[in-house]
Protein backbone atom coordinates (compact mmCIF):
# COMPACT_ATOMS: atom_id res chain seq x y z
CA UNK A 1 0.00 0.00 0.00
CA UNK A 2 1.25 3.50 -1.22
CA UNK A 3 -0.64 6.00 -0.13
CA UNK A 4 -3.51 7.21 2.04
CA UNK A 5 -5.52 10.46 1.48
CA UNK A 6 -7.35 11.69 4.61
CA UNK A 7 -8.94 14.39 2.51
CA UNK A 8 -12.56 12.70 1.96
CA UNK A 9 -14.52 10.28 4.01
CA UNK A 10 -15.76 6.69 1.72
CA UNK A 11 -12.50 5.11 1.49
CA UNK A 12 -11.42 4.09 -2.51
CA UNK A 13 -8.81 1.65 -2.92
CA UNK A 14 -7.03 1.74 -5.97
CA UNK A 15 -5.40 -1.54 -7.65
CA UNK A 16 -2.77 -1.13 -10.71
CA UNK A 17 -2.22 -3.98 -13.16
CA UNK A 18 -0.61 -1.98 -16.05
CA UNK A 19 -2.54 -1.96 -19.44
CA UNK A 20 -2.08 1.47 -21.86
CA UNK A 21 -3.15 3.81 -18.95
CA UNK A 22 -0.95 3.42 -17.83
CA UNK A 23 1.59 3.33 -21.07
CA UNK A 24 3.86 5.83 -22.41
CA UNK A 25 5.22 6.94 -25.87
CA UNK A 26 8.55 9.03 -27.14
CA UNK A 27 6.29 10.97 -29.33
CA UNK A 28 2.73 12.54 -28.05
CA UNK A 29 1.42 12.54 -31.20
CA UNK A 30 1.86 8.26 -31.48
CA UNK A 31 -1.50 6.92 -30.34
CA UNK A 32 -0.16 3.42 -30.90
CA UNK A 33 3.59 2.80 -30.70
CA UNK A 34 3.73 2.91 -27.17
CA UNK A 35 5.16 0.54 -24.27
CA UNK A 36 1.84 -0.47 -22.37
CA UNK A 37 2.57 -0.77 -18.17
CA UNK A 38 5.49 1.85 -17.39
CA UNK A 39 3.56 4.01 -14.88
CA UNK A 40 2.65 3.11 -11.38
CA UNK A 41 -0.98 3.22 -10.10
CA UNK A 42 0.10 6.03 -7.69
CA UNK A 43 1.83 8.14 -10.59
CA UNK A 44 -1.69 7.85 -12.36
CA UNK A 45 -3.33 8.97 -8.91
CA UNK A 46 -0.88 11.95 -9.23
CA UNK A 47 -1.65 12.94 -11.99
CA UNK A 48 -5.35 13.98 -11.55
CA UNK A 49 -5.67 16.94 -9.27
CA UNK A 50 -9.27 16.10 -8.44
CA UNK A 51 -8.32 13.20 -6.55
CA UNK A 52 -6.39 14.88 -4.06
CA UNK A 53 -9.54 15.75 -2.75
CA UNK A 54 -10.76 12.50 -2.40
CA UNK A 55 -9.56 9.35 0.32
CA UNK A 56 -7.74 6.85 -1.66
CA UNK A 57 -5.16 3.75 -1.33
CA UNK A 58 -3.20 2.11 -4.05
CA UNK A 59 -1.82 -0.90 -4.35
CA UNK A 60 0.54 -2.24 -7.83
CA UNK A 61 -1.00 -5.70 -8.01
CA UNK A 62 0.76 -6.27 -11.38
CA UNK A 63 2.69 -4.33 -14.39
CA UNK A 64 1.37 -5.75 -17.52
CA UNK A 65 -0.25 -5.21 -21.29
CA UNK A 66 -3.51 -7.33 -20.64
CA UNK A 67 -2.83 -9.69 -23.64
CA UNK A 68 -0.40 -11.31 -21.11
CA UNK A 69 -3.06 -11.33 -17.79
CA UNK A 70 -2.51 -14.69 -16.74
CA UNK A 71 -4.55 -17.47 -14.19
CA UNK A 72 -1.72 -15.88 -11.45
CA UNK A 73 -2.87 -12.51 -11.54
CA UNK A 74 -6.22 -13.31 -11.47
CA UNK A 75 -6.10 -15.16 -8.84
CA UNK A 76 -4.13 -12.71 -7.22
CA UNK A 77 -6.13 -9.88 -8.02
CA UNK A 78 -9.76 -11.56 -6.54
CA UNK A 79 -8.20 -12.45 -3.36
CA UNK A 80 -6.63 -8.63 -2.87
CA UNK A 81 -10.33 -7.13 -3.81
CA UNK A 82 -12.18 -9.69 -1.63
CA UNK A 83 -9.72 -8.91 1.50
CA UNK A 84 -9.79 -4.81 1.09
CA UNK A 85 -13.67 -4.97 0.52
CA UNK A 86 -13.76 -6.89 3.91
CA UNK A 87 -12.82 -3.61 5.68
CA UNK A 88 -15.55 -1.90 6.48
CA UNK A 89 -13.86 1.68 5.67
CA UNK A 90 -13.66 0.72 2.46
CA UNK A 91 -16.40 1.90 0.50
CA UNK A 92 -15.10 0.39 -2.92
CA UNK A 93 -12.07 -0.82 -5.22
CA UNK A 94 -10.95 0.27 -8.79
CA UNK A 95 -9.09 -1.87 -10.68
CA UNK A 96 -6.73 -0.06 -13.86
CA UNK A 97 -6.56 -2.42 -16.88
CA UNK A 98 -5.20 -2.93 -20.41
CA UNK A 99 -8.66 -2.50 -22.55
CA UNK A 100 -7.77 -5.70 -24.96
CA UNK A 101 -8.61 -8.41 -21.86
CA UNK A 102 -11.25 -6.07 -19.71
CA UNK A 103 -13.97 -7.82 -20.62
CA UNK A 104 -12.71 -11.18 -18.94
CA UNK A 105 -11.25 -10.16 -15.95
CA UNK A 106 -14.28 -8.23 -14.97
CA UNK A 107 -16.34 -11.35 -15.72
CA UNK A 108 -14.30 -13.21 -13.79
CA UNK A 109 -14.34 -11.09 -10.64
CA UNK A 110 -18.00 -10.85 -11.57
CA UNK A 111 -18.56 -14.95 -11.22
CA UNK A 112 -15.92 -15.12 -8.46
CA UNK A 113 -16.91 -12.66 -6.13
CA UNK A 114 -20.34 -11.28 -7.31
CA UNK A 115 -19.34 -8.20 -4.84
CA UNK A 116 -22.11 -6.28 -2.93
CA UNK A 117 -19.80 -3.34 -3.00
CA UNK A 118 -18.58 -1.95 -6.21
CA UNK A 119 -15.52 -2.92 -7.78
CA UNK A 120 -15.05 -0.63 -10.67
CA UNK A 121 -12.49 -1.53 -13.50
CA UNK A 122 -11.17 1.45 -16.06
CA UNK A 123 -8.44 1.56 -19.10
CA UNK A 124 -7.75 3.88 -21.67
CA UNK A 125 -7.24 3.60 -25.03
CA UNK A 126 -4.25 6.27 -25.66
CA UNK A 127 -1.02 6.36 -23.30
CA UNK A 128 -0.60 8.45 -20.46
CA UNK A 129 1.34 10.59 -22.75
CA UNK A 130 -1.24 11.42 -25.77
CA UNK A 131 -2.19 14.81 -26.67
CA UNK A 132 -5.83 13.46 -25.82
CA UNK A 133 -5.21 10.46 -23.47
CA UNK A 134 -8.56 9.12 -21.56
CA UNK A 135 -7.21 7.49 -18.76
CA UNK A 136 -7.09 10.06 -16.63
CA UNK A 137 -10.95 11.16 -16.82
CA UNK A 138 -11.73 7.43 -17.03
CA UNK A 139 -10.04 7.03 -13.61
CA UNK A 140 -11.57 9.76 -11.95
CA UNK A 141 -15.12 8.51 -13.52
CA UNK A 142 -14.39 5.03 -11.97
CA UNK A 143 -13.16 6.62 -8.29
CA UNK A 144 -16.79 8.78 -8.14
CA UNK A 145 -18.44 5.71 -9.43
CA UNK A 146 -16.73 3.44 -6.60
CA UNK A 147 -17.64 5.39 -4.54
CA UNK A 148 -21.42 5.97 -4.91
CA UNK A 149 -23.53 4.85 -2.98
CA UNK A 150 -25.84 2.93 -5.29
CA UNK A 151 -22.95 1.13 -6.79
CA UNK A 152 -22.63 -2.28 -6.40
CA UNK A 153 -21.29 -5.69 -8.47
CA UNK A 154 -18.14 -5.72 -11.30
CA UNK A 155 -18.82 -2.27 -13.54
CA UNK A 156 -16.70 -1.15 -15.86
CA UNK A 157 -16.18 2.73 -16.71
CA UNK A 158 -14.86 4.23 -19.89
CA UNK A 159 -15.57 7.24 -21.69
CA UNK A 160 -18.36 8.20 -18.71
CA UNK A 161 -20.38 4.83 -19.34
CA UNK A 162 -20.99 2.03 -16.69
CA UNK A 163 -21.02 -1.10 -18.24
CA UNK A 164 -22.30 -4.47 -15.99
CA UNK A 165 -19.29 -6.85 -16.40
CA UNK A 166 -21.81 -9.35 -18.05
CA UNK A 167 -23.24 -6.43 -20.68
CA UNK A 168 -19.50 -5.50 -21.73
CA UNK A 169 -17.30 -5.87 -24.53
CA UNK A 170 -14.86 -4.00 -26.55
CA UNK A 171 -16.39 -3.25 -29.20
CA UNK A 172 -14.02 -1.32 -31.42
CA UNK A 173 -9.82 -1.82 -31.73
CA UNK A 174 -8.99 2.26 -32.28
CA UNK A 175 -11.47 4.42 -31.19
CA UNK A 176 -11.30 5.67 -27.70
CA UNK A 177 -15.04 4.36 -26.76
CA UNK A 178 -14.05 0.90 -27.29
CA UNK A 179 -16.80 -0.62 -25.34
CA UNK A 180 -20.44 -1.09 -25.35
CA UNK A 181 -23.35 -2.87 -23.44
CA UNK A 182 -23.99 -5.53 -26.37
CA UNK A 183 -27.16 -6.84 -25.61
CA UNK A 184 -28.94 -4.14 -22.85
CA UNK A 185 -28.57 -0.58 -21.84
CA UNK A 186 -25.53 0.61 -19.73
CA UNK A 187 -25.78 0.92 -16.72
CA UNK A 188 -25.13 3.98 -16.26
CA UNK A 189 -23.44 7.37 -17.41
CA UNK A 190 -20.57 9.62 -15.19
CA UNK A 191 -21.34 13.46 -15.94
CA UNK A 192 -19.48 15.95 -14.25
CA UNK A 193 -18.41 13.73 -11.90
CA UNK A 194 -21.87 12.47 -11.16
CA UNK A 195 -23.65 9.17 -11.70
CA UNK A 196 -26.89 8.79 -13.25
CA UNK A 197 -28.64 5.51 -13.26
CA UNK A 198 -30.20 4.34 -16.19
CA UNK A 199 -31.00 0.62 -15.57
CA UNK A 200 -31.43 -1.96 -12.24
CA UNK A 201 -28.97 -4.67 -12.33
CA UNK A 202 -31.20 -8.49 -12.66
CA UNK A 203 -30.49 -11.10 -10.66
CA UNK A 204 -27.01 -12.52 -10.42
CA UNK A 205 -26.32 -16.22 -10.29
CA UNK A 206 -24.49 -17.87 -7.75
CA UNK A 207 -21.27 -16.81 -7.59
CA UNK A 208 -18.32 -19.39 -7.37
CA UNK A 209 -16.84 -17.95 -4.36
CA UNK A 210 -12.88 -17.28 -3.50
CA UNK A 211 -12.91 -21.34 -2.57
CA UNK A 212 -12.45 -22.40 -6.48
CA UNK A 213 -9.41 -21.05 -6.93
CA UNK A 214 -7.37 -22.41 -4.61
CA UNK A 215 -6.09 -25.41 -7.00
CA UNK A 216 -2.43 -25.26 -7.63
CA UNK A 217 -2.07 -22.83 -10.99
CA UNK A 218 -0.81 -25.64 -13.02
CA UNK A 219 -3.51 -27.93 -12.92
CA UNK A 220 -6.15 -25.35 -13.62
CA UNK A 221 -8.21 -26.95 -16.32
CA UNK A 222 -6.93 -26.17 -20.23
CA UNK A 223 -9.80 -24.67 -21.91
CA UNK A 224 -9.83 -23.56 -25.92
CA UNK A 225 -11.89 -21.61 -27.86
CA UNK A 226 -12.51 -22.67 -31.56
CA UNK A 227 -14.72 -21.14 -34.25
CA UNK A 228 -17.15 -22.42 -37.13
CA UNK A 229 -16.63 -20.74 -40.48
CA UNK A 230 -16.86 -22.22 -44.16
CA UNK A 231 -14.88 -25.06 -44.18
CA UNK A 232 -14.62 -25.46 -40.59
CA UNK A 233 -13.93 -29.31 -39.84
CA UNK A 234 -13.13 -31.27 -36.85
CA UNK A 235 -9.06 -31.40 -37.22
CA UNK A 236 -8.56 -28.42 -34.66
CA UNK A 237 -10.48 -30.40 -31.99
CA UNK A 238 -8.65 -33.69 -32.96
CA UNK A 239 -5.28 -31.69 -32.67
CA UNK A 240 -6.68 -30.50 -28.90
CA UNK A 241 -7.72 -33.50 -27.65
CA UNK A 242 -4.30 -35.39 -28.84
CA UNK A 243 -2.56 -32.21 -26.80
CA UNK A 244 -4.83 -32.22 -24.12
CA UNK A 245 -7.67 -30.34 -22.90
CA UNK A 246 -10.51 -30.03 -20.47
CA UNK A 247 -13.08 -27.82 -22.30
CA UNK A 248 -13.77 -26.23 -25.41
CA UNK A 249 -15.86 -23.34 -26.48
CA UNK A 250 -17.21 -23.00 -30.10
CA UNK A 251 -17.80 -19.55 -31.60
CA UNK A 252 -20.22 -21.14 -33.48
CA UNK A 253 -22.51 -19.16 -36.57
CA UNK A 254 -25.36 -17.28 -36.11
CA UNK A 255 -27.33 -18.86 -33.52
CA UNK A 256 -24.32 -20.84 -32.37
CA UNK A 257 -24.58 -23.31 -35.55
CA UNK A 258 -22.22 -25.60 -36.33
CA UNK A 259 -20.69 -27.64 -39.70
CA UNK A 260 -21.78 -31.53 -39.59
CA UNK A 261 -18.09 -32.01 -39.02
CA UNK A 262 -17.02 -29.60 -36.44
CA UNK A 263 -19.93 -30.92 -34.75
CA UNK A 264 -19.09 -34.58 -34.58
CA UNK A 265 -15.64 -33.84 -33.82
CA UNK A 266 -17.31 -31.79 -31.00
CA UNK A 267 -19.36 -34.64 -29.64
CA UNK A 268 -16.87 -37.20 -29.84
CA UNK A 269 -14.77 -35.24 -27.43
CA UNK A 270 -17.84 -34.91 -25.04
CA UNK A 271 -17.95 -38.37 -25.31
CA UNK A 272 -14.62 -38.40 -24.23
CA UNK A 273 -15.17 -36.59 -20.93
CA UNK A 274 -14.77 -32.80 -22.82
CA UNK A 275 -16.77 -30.01 -21.60
CA UNK A 276 -18.17 -28.19 -24.43
CA UNK A 277 -20.34 -24.86 -24.72
CA UNK A 278 -21.51 -23.31 -27.92
CA UNK A 279 -21.31 -19.40 -27.96
CA UNK A 280 -21.84 -17.55 -31.21
CA UNK A 281 -19.13 -15.56 -33.12
CA UNK A 282 -22.07 -13.06 -33.49
CA UNK A 283 -21.57 -10.01 -31.60
CA UNK A 284 -24.57 -9.91 -29.67
CA UNK A 285 -27.11 -12.49 -29.12
CA UNK A 286 -27.95 -15.38 -27.42
CA UNK A 287 -27.53 -18.81 -28.24
CA UNK A 288 -30.95 -20.75 -27.73
CA UNK A 289 -30.58 -24.13 -25.63
CA UNK A 290 -31.88 -26.77 -27.45
CA UNK A 291 -32.10 -30.75 -26.22
CA UNK A 292 -30.88 -31.85 -29.16
CA UNK A 293 -27.63 -29.71 -29.69
CA UNK A 294 -24.22 -29.07 -27.84
CA UNK A 295 -24.85 -26.85 -24.37
CA UNK A 296 -25.66 -23.46 -24.99
CA UNK A 297 -23.56 -20.72 -23.81
CA UNK A 298 -26.59 -17.98 -23.33
CA UNK A 299 -25.74 -14.93 -23.87
CA UNK A 300 -22.26 -14.97 -22.90
CA UNK A 301 -19.38 -14.19 -25.77
CA UNK A 302 -16.97 -16.84 -26.30
CA UNK A 303 -14.18 -15.56 -24.11
CA UNK A 304 -16.73 -15.25 -21.04
CA UNK A 305 -18.31 -18.54 -21.90
CA UNK A 306 -14.48 -19.67 -21.28
CA UNK A 307 -14.23 -17.89 -18.04
CA UNK A 308 -17.62 -19.54 -17.19
CA UNK A 309 -16.47 -22.66 -17.98
CA UNK A 310 -13.09 -22.40 -16.62
CA UNK A 311 -14.74 -21.70 -13.31
CA UNK A 312 -17.63 -24.59 -13.33
CA UNK A 313 -14.29 -27.15 -14.16
CA UNK A 314 -12.22 -25.88 -10.97
CA UNK A 315 -15.98 -25.54 -8.93
CA UNK A 316 -16.62 -29.82 -10.21
CA UNK A 317 -13.02 -30.99 -8.90
C1 LIG B 1 -3.58 -3.74 -22.79
O1 LIG B 1 -4.65 -4.31 -22.96
O2 LIG B 1 -2.92 -3.84 -21.75
C2 LIG B 1 -3.01 -2.88 -23.87
C3 LIG B 1 -4.05 -2.26 -24.71
C4 LIG B 1 -4.92 -1.29 -23.97
O3 LIG B 1 -4.90 -1.14 -22.77
O4 LIG B 1 -5.69 -0.62 -24.71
Amino acid sequence: MQNTNELNSGLVVILGTGGTIAGTAQDSADNVGYRAAQLGVLELVRAIPPLGQRRLETEQIAQLDSKDMDFATWRKLALRVSEHLARPEVMGVVITHGTDTLEETAYFLQRVLAPSKPVVLTAAMRPATALQTDGPQNLLDAVNVAAERHAHGVLVVFAGAVHSAEQLRKVHSYRVDAFASVDGARAAVVEEGRVRWLSLPGTAPTPFGLGVLSRPLENWPRVQILMNHVGADGTVVEALLEHGVDGLVVAGTGNGSLSMSLERALRSAQAQGVAVLRSTRCDAGPVTESADALPSAGALSPVKARVELLLSLLAAK
